[in-house]
C-alpha cells in the first residue's frame, strides 16, 4: 500500500557526512523507490524559540516553521525520526522542536479539560537512533531511556503505534562498509515503509 511518509532529520549538525543524514536520505530514497510519497522536515535548517514556559506551550503564537511541520506531520502515515544520542538523550535542538511542535490541538486534547486524548491515532513511526557506544550498552546498561520517553512518553501517549526502533552503535567515525550496510538497511525499510 502506498504510504504517505515524513522523515524528519533531527541531527542539528547540517555536514552532509553526519552518518544521521545519511541514513534519513537513505531511507527516503528506498521509501520513493518504493512507490511512496516522501516528505522531509531538516530540523537544523527550521528557525524556532525553545519554549520558555506553559503560557507559552499552551498559548504562544506559533514560530511559522513549527505550524508547517505539523501540518507535514499531521499529513504523513508513518514518521521516521532520525537522530543522534548526545549526553544520553536526543540533542537539545530536536527536543526543542519536540516541545514546540506537541502543542496541545495538535498532539492531545484534554476532555473535560483533563482527560487526555491522543489527537495522532492511526500513524506509525520508526525512530532511528546512532551513538558512540554500543547498541547493547545503551540498551541494557541505560534502558535506552531517552527512547523510551520519546517514544512511549511523547508518540504512544498522542496516538502514534506502533512505534519501532533502530539502534546503530558505535557510530562515532565507523568504517565505511559497516556504515554502508546501515544504509542499505534503512534503504529497505524505506522502501516497505517500515
Ligand atoms: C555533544 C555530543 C555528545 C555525545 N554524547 C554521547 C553519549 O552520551 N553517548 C554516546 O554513545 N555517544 C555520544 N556522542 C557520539 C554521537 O552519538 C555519535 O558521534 C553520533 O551518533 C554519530 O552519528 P553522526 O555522524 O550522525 O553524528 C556524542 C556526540 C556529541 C557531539
Amino acid at each position: 500500500m502506498r504510504k504517505k511518509i515524513v522523515v524528519v532529520q533531527g541531527h542539528p549538525d547540517p555536514a552532509p557526512e553526519r552518518l544521521c543524514r545519511g541514513l534519513a536520505e537513505a531511507y527516503a530514497h528506498g521509501a520513493e523507490k518504493g512507490g511512496h510519497e516522501v516528505r522531509r522536515i531538516d530540523v537544523a535548517a527550521l528557525d524556532f524559540p525553545m519554549l520558555r514556559s506553559q503560557a507559552q506551550f499552551e498559548r504562544g503564537a506559533l514560530p511559522p516553521a513549527i505550524a508547517e511541520a505539523q501540518d507535514t506531520l499531521r499529513w504523513a502515515d508513518h514518521w521516521v525520526l532520525v537522530y543522534p544520542i548526545w549526553l544520553g538523550d536526543a540533542p537539545a535542538l530536536f527536543k526543542g522542536f519536540i516541545e514546540q511542535t506537541f502543542r496541545p490541538g495538535f498532539a492531545l486534547r484534554y476532555r473535560d479539560g483533563r482527560i487526555p486524548q491522543g489527537l495522532l491515532r492511526g500513524k506509525s513511526a520508526r525512530v532511528i537512533v546512532t551513538m558512540g557506544m554500543p547498541s547493547l550498552v545503551y540498551r541494557f546498561f541505560f534502558f535506552a531511556h531517552g527512547l523510551r520517553n520519546l517514544k512511549r512518553n511523547v508518540l504512544n501517549y498522542a496516538g502514534v503505534a506502533p512505534v519501532r526502533t533502530t539502534l546503530i552503535g558505535s557510530a562515532k567515525g565507523m568504517q565505511r562498509d559497516v556504515a554502508e550496510k546501515w544504509l542499505s538497511d534503512a534503504e529497505a525499510l524505506g522502501r516497505e515503509a517500515r
